[in-house]
């Protein structure tokens, strides 16, 4: 039996363009999801648009229009963004606006409540007599209890990331008119988050191979102590309470769009035509499931989630939580507000996004803060994937195009160093497959550049421009191994840079869609049309973009 592995990933707030900061998180689940399908198990690979949520509520406010009219906008862009632009192969990219989201996750509330893990509570909660409203989250800032930060969110710091109850915010304002607010009873569902924490910690002890921050980050949460958590909100934009006389009331982000991964599937396995499909994925002891998405996630992935999934009961728990760190612009942080930023749709539209999935992956922030700079992204494209791999291909196949027109028959012998250089491609197999399991992946990346200038290196001492006409059958047999290396790359790079190894696989007669991840057949190898793999960057079009960013 194949293994069903759900891929999902963080679902971003349709509030606003995507910049390159936020793609940074979710890259490799697009990595994983090809991967194991190349590898032949069952993947589903699941996420969408957060459709509700203050920030959402905040920027309609601002435009004077219904949220639903900004959700929908941006949701039209994010679809467009990764599935055209960015190749991502979601299964279903969905939003968490369908009817199909609200029945899943009334479902799941209902239960909770009837069991007794979602309770009634009244609090107080900061209402501005300015605006006339409670002002959920996003609305208020103030002093971040823990870290002294100036401006945390009502629900969350942004600087330490802890979660807090807006109670303990100092010195709090309402972030529209800059009152400060009083506060007013009102009622709410709570998450009954206290009674799991054994579960809890034993689940996060036991887990392994989610990032080191994932599991540092819960695991010191956790030890200090889970509180219930509201997880209703006074506002008219959301999923509505399935209870009658909370009409003003909705539920709220981190039980809401949390259970998106499940209403996605659910959606899917309609789509198939078999609509009890997801279970496969679900209700299966014996899938894995992967979670990506940047730090300010963790613990909504690590703890709430998990929880829900086991009151609820029967469902499969997250396997590997892959977290990222923050990607910087320019040594500064991404900000929306200032222009510091690099907006994925104009990316898309002057660059290759190949050479965007390149420099995230090899360069973004896996493990630890990482920085995106212009010159260094013309530098990486221009000398590693032009330079280096674009070279290495070229050279090779428009050589043998040129003097092997009939094709190349890989041949019976070959010298020995050729042999350690193919069984040296032979393991890479094994070992890139590895990391990405891991969520190691600019180590995958490595090892297969590891190839690329391993191939650099021979074909320059090979020099099968010489050879062909002082020993043409050396030239054959260099070529041949040559070409086998490149057959062997257009695989390897298959998950990380999709188009790249779709031109491979085209010039060299092959459909990129029946890959497998295996080291390839040998046969004949014959060159058709030759497309060149990228277009070089030049630092005119770098200065442009500098221009745009303000300093
Ligand atoms: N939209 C929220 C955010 O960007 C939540 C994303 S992940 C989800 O922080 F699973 F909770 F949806
Ligand atoms: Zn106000």
């Amino acid at each position: 039996m194949n293994k069903k592995i759900l891929i999902a990933t963080a679902w971003p707030y349709a509030n606003g363009s995507l910049h390159l900061g936020h793609v940074a998180g979710l890259i490799g689940s697009d990595v994983c999801a090809r991967y194991f399908r190349l590898k032949g198990d069952d993947v589903l690979f699941v996420s969408g648009s957060d459709c509700h949520g203050t920030p959402i509520a905040v920027e309609a406010d601002k435009q004077g229009v219904h949220p639903s009219e900004i959700a929908e906008k941006y949701h039209k862009e994010f679809s467009d963004n990764f599935l055209n632009g960015l190749s991502f192969s979601y299964d279903n990219y969905t939003k968490t606006s369908t009817e199909n989201h609200y029945q899943t996750v009334q479902e799941i509330f209902l239960k909770l409540y009837k069991d007794g893990q979602i309770y009634i509570k009244e609090e107080e909660l900061p209402y501005c007599s300015n605006c006339q409203r409670f002002l959920p989250d996003r609305y208020i800032e103030g002093e971040c209890p823990i870290c002294h930060f100036s401006s945390a969110r009502g629900d969350q710091c942004d600087n330490c990331g802890n979660l807090m109850d807006t109670k303990n915010l100092i010195n709090p304002k309402c972030k529209t008119c800059g009152g400060t607010p009083e506060w007013r009873p009102s009622e709410h569902f709570f998450l009954k988050l206290s009674a799991w924490q054994k579960e809890i910690l034993s689940f996060i002890s036991k887990s392994s191979n989610w990032r080191q921050n994932a599991k540092n980050f819960s695991l010191e949460f956790v030890s200090r102590g889970l509180l219930d958590r509201a997880i209703t909100r006074d506002t008219q934009w959301g999923v509505p309470i399935p209870l009658e006389g909370y009409e003003t009331k909705r539920i709220y982000v981190w039980f809401e769009a949390v259970l998106g991964y499940l209403s996605a599937s659910k959606e899917w396995a309609k789509e198939t035509g078999d609509e009890n499909k997801w279970q496969e994925f679900w209700q299966n002891k014996n899938a894995l499931h992967f979670y990506f998405h940047g730090k300010d996630n963790i613990p909504f992935h690590s703890i709430i989630l998990p929880m829900i999934l086991m009151s609820y009961g029967g469902l499969h728990l997250p396997d590997r939580i892959f977290s990222t760190e923050y990607l910087n612009l320019e040594g500064k942080q991404f900000s929306k507000s200032r222009h510091h930023a690099v907006w994925l749709n104009d990316f898309l539209r002057d660059f290759d996004s190949e050479t965007l999935r390149y420099y995230l992956i090899s360069s973004g922030p896996e493990t630890a803060d990482a920085n995106f700079s212009w010159h260094d992204f013309m530098a990486k494209t221009n000398n590693e994937l032009i330079g280096n791999f674009g070279n290495f291909v070229f050279r090779t196949l428009s050589f043998i195009k040129k003097n092997f027109p009939e094709g190349l028959k890989y041949p019976e012998k070959i010298e020995e160093k050729s042999t350690e250089f193919l069984d040296q491609i032979e393991k890479t197999f094994l070992l890139v497959g590895e990391e990405i399991e891991n969520g190691n992946f600019k180590k995958a990346l490595r090892s297969i550049f590891k190839i690329v200038e391993d191939g650099n290196r021979f074909l320059n001492e090979s020099a099968p421009w010489t050879s062909i006409k002082t020993n043409p059958d050396k030239a054959a047999v260099d070529l041949a191994v040559f070409g086998q290396a490149i057959k062997s790359l257009a695989v390897l790079f298959n998950p990380f840079l999709p188009k790249t190894s779709a031109k491979i696989c085209h010039s060299l007669g092959m459909n990129s869609k029946d890959l497998k991840w295996q080291y390839p057949e040998k046969g004949v190898l014959k060159v058709g049309d030759l497309e060149v793999l990228y277009k070089k960057i030049e630092p005119e079009e770098i200065e442009k973009q500098l221009e745009k960013i303000e300093s």
